[in-house]
């Protein structure tokens, strides 16, 4: 496996893997690397000949009062498990090469990044499309993969890469669980054994309102509300729960096969997110 650093070097090494008629695919992650992410690596290995892993902390993309310092980094536990599942190449630069000095050029999606998590993070996914331009631009994949935790990030990636025309095909995969059902993801590290335990109030009230619509309780308030209560009543502070439309983003009032409920919601100091189809998809415990 190998890792390079410098974006010039990786751009000449894609370069010569195109030439060769090689496909590569990248899957873009902020390291601190967990089944989750290894299941987008799986993904790419069925669909590349050659798995790029990018691990880059993006400043750009946390607010002023987020968690950029704190965000766990362990390289070399992210090595092992990338060596254990048969990534290639770790694309591991560091914020100078990233982001030159009098960096000012920005990518912004307008329409999908502006609800849900947008609404609080209003710059989040400003950061997150030019990381990812810059990214793709370092390792000219075929074919990208994210995940449906951050179900509004694939969405946006998509718009722009559509709406750029990026020659890069965007596949996402299902969102990977615990076993008792918690959304894997690096920042529940920072959970206390007390937190964790009251976090699966997200994963469990979203399963109760996918059961309600599956009987046939199709108004997105009442299922709001009941998610709002099992989370608040676990100690959740709620920074949202809405049901929109899968493709547009938008509130729906009513269910539909097209709904998605998403949540974002803080336990101590740390914010989850999580999201499921209310109609035929199932959380797989
Ligand atoms: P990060 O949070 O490290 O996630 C990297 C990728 O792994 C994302 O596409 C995310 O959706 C996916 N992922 C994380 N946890 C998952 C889970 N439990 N199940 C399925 N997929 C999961 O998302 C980012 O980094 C950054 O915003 C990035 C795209 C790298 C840009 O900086």
């Amino acid at each position: 496996m190998l890792t390079f650093e410098s974006i010039s070097k990786t751009q000449e090494f894609s370069l010569s893997l195109r030439r060769k008629g090689i496909k590569i695919a990248l899957v873009p992650t902020m390291g601190f690397l967990h089944e989750g992410h290894m299941s987008l690596v799986k993904m790419a290995r069925m669909h590349a000949d050659f798995v790029m892993l990018s691990i880059f902390v993006n400043p750009t993309q946390f607010g002023p009062n987020e968690d950029f310092s704190k965000y766990p980094r362990d390289f070399e536990g992210d090595s092992e498990l990338c060596l254990k599942h048969g990534v290639d190449l770790i694309f591991h630069p560091d914020a100078d090469e990233m982001y030159p000095d009098l960096s000012s050029t920005w990518v912004e999606e307008t329409i999908l990044s502006k609800p849900l998590c947008g609404k609080s993070r209003p710059t989040h996914f400003r950061g997150v499309c030019t990381v990812v331009v810059k990214l793709f631009n370092a390792t000219l994949p075929d074919i990208a993969i994210f995940g449906e935790k951050d179900y509004q990030q694939a969405a946006v990636i998509k718009r722009m890469v559509r709406d750029l025309n990026f020659p890069v095909k965007i596949l996402s995969v299902p969102i990977v669980r615990e076993h008792d059902g918690l959304a894997m993801s690096s920042r529940n590290k920072y959970l206390s054994p007390d937190e964790r335990q009251n976090a699966l109030a997200i994963c469990k009230s979203l399963d109760e309102a996918r059961k309600m619509a599956m009987e046939g309780e199709l108004s997105s308030s009442l299922l709001a509300e009941t998610v709002k209560l099992r989370i608040s009543q676990a100690g959740g502070n709620i920074d949202y729960i809405e049901i929109v439309n899968s493709e547009t983003l938008l509130p729906e009032e009513s269910v539909s096969k097209n709904s998605l409920i998403a949540v974002a919601a803080y336990f101590g100091g740390t914010r989850l997110i999580d999201n499921c189809f209310l109609i035929h998809k199932n959380i797989e415990y």
